[in-house]
């Protein structure tokens, strides 16, 4: 749907969806240009690996590193979620700051598989994604037969409902990055190749605060996608398995429904309950692909049209 940089740079990242409804038969998949960030939402998916199985639902989020081959069942039937392709540096814990030794992710909660294999002397077709195509070779058994490993480059799951958040006690609206779940960083400090950030429960306790994110043009570009749930800063459009897109510069914020929520709501202690949306922030503009802007909604910018004029009282 969306990309910046190139796998040949190693640099950038791919923002795809897919949608699945039969499992992987004698064939096995690896990406030389990236590491996968698996996030489903929408059925359960088991990914057989090289290096173990991965059993993941949505609310869960897996990573496939750069070159491991793996095959993917879905228990249930059909699937649907989104992929992040890292073609740059790895994903890892973001720096914590003043935030110290522990917050957000905790490193304790990253699940890495043992060893599983099969026997299978049937031949299998092993697709390679590489400089953006795909190549095929087939063998006359399952490359899944590693019986044992080790090392430091393995696939791993994390249940999102482990994030550690933070978030003010006092006033104003953190820059989201506060929510980092993994970065892959850039060459400049503070400027992310990629950053995994997500929008879980929680609560909202801020005083003197107008609570959703405030409008704002930056440096980043932000592409997201809700998993469940509804998106505390679109009241409507913004439904499970889309994306919304907000390239560097472009001006954004709450729709007019959710600012008028908010500027009339009481600043009681709050809870944002029952979602999970996530960002795919990135220091490069992103380019939709063709696909992207044939089924993209034109008048997107109607859901800002309808804020009254500020009402000043002036003495
Ligand atoms: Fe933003």
């Amino acid at each position: 749907m969306l990309g910046n940089g190139s796998p040949e740079q190693l640099e950038g990242v791919a923002f795809h969806v897919f949608a699945a409804n039969r499992d992987m038969v004698d064939k096995v998949f690896y990406d030389s240009d990236g590491e996968l960030l698996v996030i489903p939402e929408q059925g359960r998916l088991l990914l057989l690996t090289e290096l173990g199985r991965i059993d993941l639902a949505p609310g869960q989020i897996a990573l496939v590193p750069r070159g491991v081959r793996f095959r993917v069942i879905l228990p249930d039937g059909i699937a649907r979620g989104y992929l992040a392709e890292n073609f740059g540096a790895m994903f890892r814990l973001p720096e914590l700051g003043p935030i110290g030794s522990n917050g957000l992710a905790g490193a304790r909660d990253f699940e890495t598989p043992v060893a599983w294999f099969e026997d299978r002397d049937t031949p299998t077709e092993v697709v390679q994604k590489y400089l953006g195509r795909l190549w095929s070779m087939t063998l006359d058994h399952s490359p899944l037969d590693v019986v044992a490993w080790h090392g430091n480059l393995a696939p791993f799951r994390y249940d999102l409902a482990r994030f550690n958040v933070m978030g003010t006690v006092s006033f104003d609206h953190p820059d989201p990055s506060i929510f980092t779940v993994l970065s892959s960083p850039s060459d400049t400090p503070g400027r992310a190749n990629a950053d995994f950030v997500i929008f879980p429960p929680r609560w909202m306790v801020a005083e003197d605060t107008f609570r959703p994110p405030w409008f704002h043009r930056n440096v980043m570009s932000e592409a997201m996608g809700l998993i469940h749930g509804v998106y505390d800063a679109k009241a409507d459009g913004f439904v499970p398995g889309a994306i919304s897109l907000h390239n560097m510069m472009a001006g954004h914020g709450p729709d007019v429904a959710t600012w008028e929520a908010a500027s009339e709501a009481a600043l009681q202690p709050h809870k944002i309950d029952g979602t999970m949306a996530f960002m795919i922030e990135t220091c490069w503009p992103y380019r939709p692909t063709a696909h992207a802007l044939a089924t993209s909604q034109l008048d997107y910018d109607a859901v800002w049209a309808g804020f009254p004029k500020a009402q000043v009282n002036r003495p």
